[in-house]
């Protein structure tokens, strides 16, 4: 059995692919993606900042490589991320004066990235994280230029964009520390208003970077339960367990802030054993949790493929070694893999 057949009537598997893997450059890496996985997604190239680097000069070649592939595998494809205040160029927001853009140039200018990338892909990429981290822990939103200029409004008209160019294609909203209660009030309020106006909006993307210690399963399961009641599935979007210790409290934006130090990264040498039991005890759980509400759940989708190449590495603080994923530095599969199978 492989992670995609022991879940096939649960919920899609997915992983994050960076260009070595779209690229197709490791064939040990290659093989495990086909053959463990049935949906992908891009953990960088279809970010605006690559896709649209100037105004109106696209840039495709790696999307339309990690689309390829996808469609060679048979696979879920999901595209990320279409509007999203990081990774984004710095021409989207101002205008020839160097000014702000006004409400109308902006929204010309988020309905034609949208249109032209979506259209692109229109039938291959069968999912769209289409607003991406615009809703803070405490429930209000993110003071970003998009929300500046054209306020809460800017969601709903990002997914009327993304349904008039791929009418079929799954849209998303997608968040992090999703399970922090302003966070969901606020979602589930943004879902709903869409609802009634008639733009549709079918999934919640909870990103799922967890720790050790955050979030409680109560609080995830919770989570899980009030995004579904408001009507739309739920994906699990980046999925990584970090063994290493968390340097704050709620706010991913003191990242830049946080120094080295050795105390951060206690495993250089490997995870001891009795760590990496503890750590696939909690991924156990999480899978758990996801099976009790697969109704619910349309994928889980992993942050990466192999423990070198994940981002936990650099972030919160930079060069750390994590043991957040499925498959080691060798790229070999972790004893978790047989573990979860077996769960399935
Ligand atoms: C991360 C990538 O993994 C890194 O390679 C990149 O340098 C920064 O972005 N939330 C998201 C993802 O939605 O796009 C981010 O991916 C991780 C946090």
């Amino acid at each position: 059995a492989t992670l995609k057949s022991a879940y096939q009537n649960d919920f899609f598997i997915g992983t994050a692919l960076g260009l070595s893997q779209i690229y197709e450059s490791d064939k040990q890496e290659s093989k495990i993606v086909a053959n463990q996985f049935n949906s992908i997604v891009a953990e960088n190239c279809m970010k605006s900042m690559f896709l649209q680097p100037q105004e109106g000069q696209f840039f495709f070649e790696d999307a339309d490589k990690f689309v390829a592939l996808g469609e060679k595998n048979k696979m879920f494809t999901i595209g990320h991320t279409l509007i999203w205040h990081s990774q984004l160029p710095d021409w989207f927001f101002i205008d020839k004066n160097g000014k702000d853009v006004s409400p109308e140039v902006l929204k010309q200018r988020m309905k034609n990235h949208i249109h032209t990338v979506v259209t692109r892909y229109k039938g291959k990429v069968k999912g769209w994280d289409v607003v991406n981290e615009a809703i803070m822990e405490d429930g209000s939103y993110r003071k970003s230029k998009f929300y500046e200029i054209l306020g809460e409004e800017f969601i709903p008209l990002a997914f009327k964009y993304a349904q008039e160019a791929d009418p079929k294609a799954e849209l998303y909203y997608n968040d992090y520390n999703e399970w922090h209660l302003g966070k969901i009030e606020t979602v589930v309020k943004m879902v709903k208003n869409m609802k009634s106006r008639g733009i549709r909006i079918d999934g919640v993307g909870m990103q799922a970077h967890v720790d050790m210690t955050s979030p409680t399963l109560a609080e995830y399961e919770k989570a899980i339960v009030k995004y579904a009641q408001a009507g739309v599935k739920v994906n699990i979007t980046e999925l990584d367990l970090s063994v290493l210790p968390s340097p704050w409290g709620t706010s991913a934006n003191v990242a830049d802030k946080v120094e080295y130090d050795e105390k951060m990264n206690p495993y250089v040498n490997g995870l001891p054993k009795d760590v990496e039991e503890k750590w696939e005890n909690r991924y156990m759980d999480f899978f758990k949790l996801f099976l009790k509400h697969k109704d619910k759940i349309r994928r889980v989708t992993f942050w990466g493929l192999t423990d070198s190449q994940s981002w936990k590495n650099d972030f919160p603080v930079k060069g750390r070694t994590d043991y957040a994923l499925f498959f080691d530095r060798k790229c070999e599969a972790k004893p978790i893999v047989e573990k979860i199978i077996k769960l399935a």
